[in-house]
């Protein structure tokens, strides 16, 4: 049986998916079975050793785990601390969206379904998908907002080569909140067949803590990086950016009985954590950003992973609590921030993961990050998707 904690920890929200005020499971009627299947599959699973040593291996020899832990050498030395990157970029196809997908792709198989739904925004969600369906044998169909089809380009492109069906979608700001809702939508015509594949730690219970623990290898594996790299065994700072939260829920995960301070960086114009007020979307309790008669407003990010209003409820526990703070930065800044990492350590990031290097280079040239500091930060993805966006700006 898994060790049940008291959520806060970063442990099991235990069967209401509660993280404080938010989580849940608001969903219509007819997902609410099948919510509670993916839960109870999920909970057999993750105590079942066959199932955590298939997956341990499809990471290593598929995904390409462990991924490096790289100390940014020239930008440390500008900047006059100690940063040391967690390089998820490594992985195979180019995220940490891997991790997870790998994760739910064998619980579909372990529950019979022969198809994988899956929404994404920067296609690297997507890509994922299509890479562990094509990997196990599945089918997967994944929704896409039009601007964001047409922005990640390449990615579309990698999922049809894989196999994937894409699906524009065409309502609402036309990206990944609208991608979200009409794959949900889907999802309620075809649940005895169909896996619906949650690309972050967002959605109804228990999605929120399924994905964080399947991301959790990040963390776990840095913190082993981090007491061989660092003399204080583990840094005064873990930062990542944050979209849904995955990279940065599975990261902090492996430093939450720690005293390290963690940071998630939004975009300025997607800041549901920073800015957003509790609300219900996608089947879940969080912070959203919302206009003064509660309706959702659009995000809008230079990064298609970070334009969604709203946050996963364990980042709006984890703020509530204290136990991490979300900042924001902007555009302006993200794309500096890409080239400057590119330029002093010959790494391109993904737009999304610049954000929290963005914020990194803000904090210590402003000296909010002390001289001498130590710095964790998950390097998310890597930056050949947004080549398209950075030729129209550099
Ligand atoms: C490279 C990369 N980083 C970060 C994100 C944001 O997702 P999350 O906040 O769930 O890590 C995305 C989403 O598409 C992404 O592609």
């Amino acid at each position: 049986m898994p060790i049940v904690r008291p959520a806060g920890t970063m442990s099991d929200p235990g069967p209401r998916g509660k993280f404080g005020d938010h989580g849940g499971r608001y969903v219509p009627e007819s997902l609410v079975a099948a919510c509670q299947e993916v839960e109870d599959a999920f909970r057999d699973a993750w105590s079942d050793p066959g199932f955590r040593g298939s997956l341990a291996t499809l990471l290593a020899v598929h995904a390409g785990r462990p991924t490096a832990l790289t100390p940014a050498w020239r930008l440390s030395a500008e900047l006059g601390i100690t940063l040391l990157l967690k390089r998820e970029d490594l992985a195979h196809t180019g995220s940490h969206k891997i991790n997870n997908v790998l994760g739910q792709a064998l619980l579909a198989t372990r529950m019979g379904r022969t198809r994988l739904l899956a929404e994404t925004g920067a296609g690297q969600h997507g890509v994922a998908t299509a890479t562990a369906a094509a990997l196990l044998g599945l089918s997967a169909t994944v929704f896409m907002g039009e601007r964001d089809v047409e922005r990640q380009a390449l990615n579309v492109f990698r999922m049809r080569v894989l196999g994937a069906e894409v699906v524009p979608v065409g309502t609402g700001s036309r990206t990944l909140k609208d991608a979200t809702s009409e794959a949900m939508r889907h999802w309620v015509t075809c649940v005895d067949d169909a896996y619906y594949c949650m690309g972050s730690v967002v959605g109804p219970h228990p999605y929120p803590w399924m994905v964080r623990e399947f991301q959790r290898v990040i963390g776990e594996e840095a913190r082993g990086q981090c007491a061989t790299e660092l003399r204080t065994g583990v840094p005064d700072y873990v930062v990542a950016c944050v979209g849904g939260g995955s990279n940065a829920a599975g990261t902090f995960a492996g430093f939450a009985d720690t005293a390290a301070q963690f940071v998630g960086v939004e975009a300025a114009g997607g800041a549901g954590a920073t800015e957003g007020r509790t609300g219900v979307l996608h089947g879940f309790r969080s912070r959203f950003l919302q206009d003064d008669d509660g309706q959702i407003t659009e995000a809008e990010s230079i990064a298609a992973g970070l334009d969604y209003p709203g946050v996963g409820p364990e980042h709006a526990y984890l703020r509530d609590l204290g136990r991490a703070r979300y900042v924001t930065v902007t555009d302006a800044e993200v794309v500096d921030a890409a080239l400057r990492l590119a330029r002093t350590e010959g790494i391109l990031p993904a737009l999304e993961s610049a954000h929290a290097v963005a914020w990194v280079i803000r904090a210590a040239e402003s000296g909010e990050l002390p001289p001498g500091a130590t710095v964790l930060l998950t390097l998310s993805g890597r930056g050949d998707k947004d080549t398209a966006t950075l030729m129209e700006l550099v």
